[in-house]
């Protein structure tokens, strides 16, 4: 019997090591000088035809790992409207099953759900044999996010906008960074808010990127990179305000021998940047037993963007 055709994707996780965020738009959103780094934590994202007999204007969508029974499994998934888009725009139906392995934590400000849209693009663009170009798929992404063309294309970048303008940034070596994933998420929407909300009586600068960061990722330097790191990241006040257990967190981990830590985008997982591998390792286990968290992770960055991992047709 011929192998099912099945193509899986896997999609990385990222940080922002700089999350600039201006005043609200009128449309809602904020304008960002945001800096992706992706990390080597990922989701899988497989694609398979649709069963016999399923609704073919209906993809179906299935989920495991930890966290995956937050994950919508109906058209709010965000995989689901990505192979419902690129259907779209190339006329055809959206006759898919896909399927999440989640590794990446759920609503934990690491980019998650746009990971897996990003992956399921991929993924029926290659069953379909669709060949989408790729600066269409980059905007077919921004549609569905503004992590979104980050998490398709990897590696490290600057984005503007409301962050899905992408300008890759060179990086001058690996950087070890560990990251303490809690129960329960925080909602993207409510975060910002609430940062609003911190700075309503002050006047909000326009956000520009941190030209020491900048330097440092060119470097390699994860010591110039740490003393960067402190209110690099606008929506921290806003998610320690929603969720104050967390500066216990930062705590335990820079107590453990991390060089800097800080909420990772929206929150609530924290990252902490490390000298090297083994003090990584070191944090990781001291913030697993500091009872501060659900679970730790040592992690590398910048790693590779969505990459087609298995593909039989
Ligand atoms: O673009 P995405 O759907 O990921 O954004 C989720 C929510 O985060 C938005 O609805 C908005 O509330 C907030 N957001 C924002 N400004 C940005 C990005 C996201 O206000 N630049």
């Amino acid at each position: 019997m011929p192998p099912t055709p099945a193509v899986t994707v896997r999609v990385p996780a990222k940080v922002n090591a700089q999350l600039a965020v201006g005043g609200p738009r009128p449309d809602g959103f904020h304008d960002l000088a945001n800096v992706f780094l992706a990390v080597d934590l990922y989701d899988r994202v497989t694609a398979a035809p649709a069963d016999a007999g399923a609704d073919p204007a209906v993809p179906r969508v299935t989920c495991a790992g930890p966290g995956s029974d937050l994950v919508p499994l109906d058209g709010g998934n965000l995989a689901v409207r990505a192979a419902v888009l690129l259907a779209g725009h190339h006329g055809r139906p959206p006759a898919v099953r896909l399927h999440i392995d989640k590794d990446i934590p759920v609503a934990g400000g690491m980019a998650g759900g746009s990971a897996d849209a990003a992956g399921a693009l991929l993924a029926c663009d290659a069953l379909w044999g669709t060949r989408t170009p790729r600066e269409v798929l980059l905007d077919l992404c921004a549609r569905l996010g503004s992590d979104v063309p980050f998490s398709l294309v990897g590696g490290a970048a600057l984005g503007r906008g409301r962050g899905e303008r992408l300008t890759p940034l060179p990086v001058g070596g690996t950087f070890h960074w560990v990251f303490a994933l809690a129960d329960g998420g925080l909602s993207t929407p409510a975060v910002y808010r609430e940062c609003d909300r911190l700075r309503a009586a002050a006047p909000v600068p326009e956000p520009e990127a941190d030209p020491a960061l900048l330097a440092a990722l060119a470097a390699g330097d994860p010591y110039a990179l740490a003393a960067a790191l402190p209110g690099a990241n606008d929506l921290q006040p806003a998610a320690l305000s929603l969720r104050p257990a967390l500066d216990e967190t930062l705590r335990a981990g820079t107590g453990a021998g991390a060089l800097a830590g800080l909420v990772s985008g929206s929150g609530p997982t924290v990252a902490f940047l490390t000298a090297d591998a083994g003090t990584a390792r070191k944090v990781a286990a001291a913030l697993e037993t500091s009872g501060t968290c659900r679970a730790a992770r040592a992690t590398t960055a910048p790693a590779p963007g969505a990459t087609t991992i298995v593909s039989h047709a």
